[in-house]
């Protein structure tokens, strides 16, 4: 009873109100069932026309430093020297977090990078680095269009259930001081308003997103911190084992929804 009552605050129950917090713009959300739609059947009418011109899109400049790193200088061990034109990794990024047998725990596509700049001459230092995220801007927009394919191979069956066991069940678990889980949100509360946001169902297929009020791109990792702190819990540290079962559980539930490449937001 409390708890509804608690929810029904938190939440404006209609989309009218949505237009007039969100913005006067006309917002519409598609018909039909929600929990299929990306991030961008989210966005407001001049994000999404931001998203689509690249010569006003912030994330062309994002990409171009992805590019020229990709490549290198000439004569240094460069991501292209072992790997060959961006354009053949295409697929890679569907396939993580993957588990590492090496790592010994589940890896995300950063993680990989930041393992494979060791083995150049300009080591990367953090997760939440500009020049990590610039290169998992472009090897995410490689494989634009295709969906996730993060089944495990047969000899790690049983590690990799026990990850994502533990990724939905972060997912139901209420936490924090509004005492919510993701689900709540992001399940039971789609299209509703939220502060000056509406509730996607939060699929993993639009990262690294630029998101305008942090003025920066960001990964995965640090859309799920923003949420855990939303709801006034602890928050996890980058690249812990907690936000990799996360985002194991949440590609598995984004199954079939194709990846968009790096986006926009809010
Ligand atoms: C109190 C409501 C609430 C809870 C609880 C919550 N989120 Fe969110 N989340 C939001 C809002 C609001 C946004 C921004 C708008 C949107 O995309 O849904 C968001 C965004 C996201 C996004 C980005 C979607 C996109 O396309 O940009 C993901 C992924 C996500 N949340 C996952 C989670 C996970 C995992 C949890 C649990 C650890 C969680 N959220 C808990 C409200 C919540
Ligand atoms: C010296 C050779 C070498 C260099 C340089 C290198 N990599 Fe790698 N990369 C590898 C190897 C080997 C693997 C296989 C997994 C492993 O051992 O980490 C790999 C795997 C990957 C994968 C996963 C591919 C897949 O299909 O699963 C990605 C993505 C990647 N590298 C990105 C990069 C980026 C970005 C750079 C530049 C910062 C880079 N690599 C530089 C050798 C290299």
């Amino acid at each position: 009873m409390l708890r509804s009552a608690f929810l029904s605050l938190l939440f404006c129950g209609s989309l009218a109100s949505t237009a007039q917090t969100v913005s006067s713009e006309a917002f519409k959300l598609p018909k039909g069932p929600l929990n299929q739609l990306s991030g961008q059947a989210f966005l407001s009418p001049s994000l999404k026309a931001m998203q689509s011109d690249a010569s006003t899109n912030p994330i062309s400049l994002w990409l171009e430093q992805g590019r020229s790193l990709w490549t290198g200088t000439a004569g240094q061990v460069s991501c292209a020297q072992c790997h060959g034109a961006v354009e053949t990794m295409r697929g890679a990024a569907t396939q993580f977090p993957k588990w590492s047998v090496k790592q010994q725990k589940l890896i995300n596509l950063e993680d990989q990078i930041l393992t494979c700049s060791e083995r150049t001459p300009r080591p990367l230092k953090s997760l939440e680095n500009a020049e990590l995220l610039s290169l998992s801007a472009l090897l995410h927009l490689s494989s634009a269009g295709l969906p996730f394919q993060i089944s495990p191979q047969e000899e790690i069956q049983q590690r990799w259930q026990l990850e994502l066991n533990a990724g939905a069940k972060i997912f139901t678990t209420r936490m924090g001081r509004m005492n919510l889980a993701c689900t709540h949100c992001h399940d039971l509360n789609i299209g509703k308003t939220m502060r000056a946001d509406v509730i996607s169902p939060g699929h993993p297929t639009g990262f690294p997103i630029f998101k305008l009020s942090w003025q920066s791109m960001g990964s995965i990792d640090r859309r799920l911190r923003a949420c855990y702190s939303g709801v006034q819990a602890e928050v996890p540290a980058p690249g812990s084992p907690e936000l990799r079962q996360l985002e194991l559980f949440l590609k598995s539930r984004a199954q079939g929804i194709p990846i968009e490449g790096p986006s926009l937001r809010r």
